[in-house]
């Protein structure tokens, strides 16, 4: 993939001076200068003001706004407004919205609320992007193209006519008779088959459960179908500006899109990021959300938005501390980060985002906030040098959409199975230890790695096999875990026990299973043939009964009538190891098998771990940086590595222990 670097690190925000009228425009620009402000993404929900009714245009606004920002040094990021349609549109063309799952109506007056697949929204969609290109090509203030705005997040899936008879027309690609399609999904289960294409049914509101092949690619075609919208956008953009680079916003946690597939598409990966700032908020959850967005391009990214404060849409919306938003920014630029940009610039007077955070509240700039956004914001120049550089990681976790849908939407074996835990179950523990993750998609090559961890890889597709017994035979480890090679890329089971095309790499069979309630617990036993992990630990959740063929068991079940049989084991295979981790333990255990599993492949921690601070290593040709996060709200002693660095921040040099304030972040440039 080739690599993008951008030209500067942005600092900026969301920016709707169209809300606020011209003389507040005047004195945004000052506060802007004042605060650092080098960039405003703009233009995101616009549509309505660009165009009030078909055939009448009016840009005078927004040229006015596009020449104060080039006047004043402060570039855009430029949206192609298309995120919400205007009033006349719903109005006059019905077909644009879309139809939730009940078959009801999305009615105008929101964001958001286009049927992705309508021929008259893509149509005047486009329209206005080459509008919105052809206008601003040549403007100085345009940096980037803003594509859409987090496609998907609020209208998930679209049940109109027109969407089910092109999802009918893309089986009908795709399988060519309904007779295949009926033996590839099982559709004979409840006697669902179907004779003609204009039987089938997406799976709308229903008796009872649907065929789990279908919900699958029904999700497939879904992401196709927002790709679509997209790549309209992104085709016209590349036409009228071929040197502007292009984004579209992602977030984390949100499963609709598989993000992977997207990535080719644009130029840099961008992402919304709002972990909940409440104190008990695990650190690590913002880090695998930047390490996921990193490993979609392996590439540096953007954050995009995050919140300067507190946000409006959680049932309690607790602030950023002082101090939070300068360490979750450096932690985002530690994990790969080239620019932040926060939601929103100035605090909105009326609507749903009134009680947002912004970089100016609703008092100005003499307020906490403002003075922390602008001590931030005038200390970013200082590190432009680590612009581009890369995160270098050891470890990665493998992260596969397909996976993270069928796992949560089959029915059985337990509901209380979530995707993401599990790979946190993983993540976390590294991260305590200063040990950085890569997220892969499955497909990635393994070769640079030490240790590949794929947590409840359900679903094996094609290729998966043969890499991960090249990786582990030419002497990589390999760790997975309960609930991992069951079905094939249809969501069909693999007949003669799980771990199916896994089996031969870890040596196992897996007889049966049974999910626990979330009150009842087994444990973990230990004995004493996997160095320096020694004892009795938590598991939880599920276990698997296991048939052992060349692997050998490393702990055992400590009740239930399969006691005293296999709960953790290992394969020789070739040069290397597979690890299958039968159960769901707990935190202790992970901490001490990552441990050893890394030590045993020469995986170093950046930094010794000390409770909740965090290191991670960027590096470019010339200069490696450590980044050293506090995240305890009060002072921690750290020892460095045995080596002098420059505090980028501070401008000073240190070495051995030093003292970190509450919250305090350091940039290290090693010397
Ligand atoms: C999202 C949207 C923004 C805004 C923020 C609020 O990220 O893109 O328009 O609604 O959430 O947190």
């Amino acid at each position: 993939m080739k690599k993008f670097v951008l030209s500067n690190i942005y600092f900026g925000g969301d920016y709707t001076p169209e809300h606020f009228g011209k003389e507040v425009m005047e004195e945004d620009m000052r506060l802007m200068k004042k605060a650092g402000v080098n960039i405003a993404t703009i233009n995101v929900f616009s549509w309505g003001q660009l165009q009030p009714d078909e055939d009448t245009w009016t840009f005078e606004w927004l040229d006015e706004v596009m020449n104060t920002l080039a006047k004043n040094g402060i570039s855009a990021d430029l949206g192609t407004a298309t995120a919400s349609t205007p009033a006349w549109m719903a109005k006059k063309y019905p077909e644009i919205l879309p139809i939730d799952k009940n078959g009801l109506l999305f009615y105008h007056g929101s964001r958001q609320t286009f049927n992705p697949n309508s021929p008259k929204y893509r149509e005047l969609s486009k329209k206005l992007v080459r509008k919105i290109a052809e206008r601003y090509k040549d403007h100085p203030a345009l940096c980037m193209w803003h594509v859409n705005n987090e496609l998907s997040h609020l209208v998930n899936y679209d049940f109109s006519e027109i969407t089910i008879k092109k999802f009918q027309n893309w089986c009908k690609e795709k399988y060519g008779t309904c007779e295949n399609l009926n033996n590839k999904w099982g559709l004979h289960f409840w006697g669902n088959n179907i004779y003609q294409w204009d039987e089938l049914m997406p799976p709308m509101r229903t008796a009872h459960q649907v065929s789990t092949t279908l919900l699958l690619e029904w999700k497939r075609f879904t992401n196709e179908c927002y790709m679509e919208v997209a790549r309209d956008e992104i085709a016209i953009l590349r036409e009228v500006t071929p040197n502007v680079p292009i984004t579209t916003n992602f977030l984390y946690e949100f499963k609709t899109l598989d993000y992977f597939a997207w990535a080719d598409m644009i130029d840099f990966i961008s992402v919304s990021s709002f972990p909940d700032p409440k104190t008990t908020t695990h650190p690590g959850e913002a880090a695998l959300s930047h390490d996921f967005m990193r490993g979609l391009k392996d590439q540096p990214f953007v954050l995009l938005e995050q919140a300067p404060s507190q946000v409006n849409w959680r049932k309690v919306n607790v602030n950023k501390k002082p101090g939070v938003m300068r360490l979750w920014s450096y932690q985002g630029m530690a994990h790969g980060s080239d620019s932040f940009m926060f939601y929103q610039w100035r605090a909105s007077v009326q609507g749903s985002e009134k009680f947002h955070s912004a970089i100016v509240p609703h008092i100005g700039e003499n307020s906490r906030v403002f003075k922390e956004m602008t001590q931030f914001g005038r200390e970013l120049p200082s590190l432009k040098e680590v612009l581009g550089s890369d995160v270098q990681a050891d470890v990665a976790i493998v992260l596969d959409y397909n996976n993270w849908w069928t796992v949560e939407f089959t029915p059985g074996p337990t509901a209380l199975l979530k995707y993401l835990e599990n790979l946190q179950a993983y993540h976390y523990p590294l991260f305590e230890q200063n040990i950085t993750t890569d997220i892969i998609s499955y497909d990635r090559d393994m070769s640079k790695y030490k240790v590949v961890i794929a947590p409840l890889l359900y679903m094996v597709k094609p290729g998966f096999k043969e890499s991960v017994e090249k990786f582990v035979s030419e002497g990589g480890t390999f760790i997975t875990t309960f609930f991992s090679g069951v079905v094939d890329e249809m969501d069909r089971v693999f007949q003669g026990g799980f771990p199916g095309p896994l089996s031969d790499v870890l040596g196992l069979k897996v007889e049966e299973f049974e999910a626990m309630k979330p009150y009842i617990n087994n444990s973990l036993v230990m004995n004493d043939k996997l160095p320096n992990v020694s004892g009795q630990f938590e598991s939880r959740l599920w276990c698997d009964i296991l048939q052992l063929g060349t692997a050998q068991s490393l702990a055992e079940y400590g009740s239930d009538f399969f006691k005293g049989t296999p709960a953790l084991t290992v394969n020789n295979f070739g040069k290397g190891k597979a690890y299958y981790v039968a159960t769901l333990p707990g935190n202790e255990f992970m901490r001490q098998f990552l441990r050893q599993v890394c030590a045993e492949k020469g995986v170093k921690p950046v930094l010794e771990a000390t409770e909740k601070v965090e290191a991670v290593v960027r590096s470019n040709k010339d200069n490696e940086y450590l980044f050293v996060m506090n995240h305890n709200y009060e002072p921690v002693e750290v020892t460095l590595p045995d080596a002098e660095y420059f505090d980028l921040l501070t401008q000073t040099t240190m070495k051995g222990t030093i003292r970190l304030d509450a919250v305090q972040p350091v940039v290290l440039r090693k010397n």
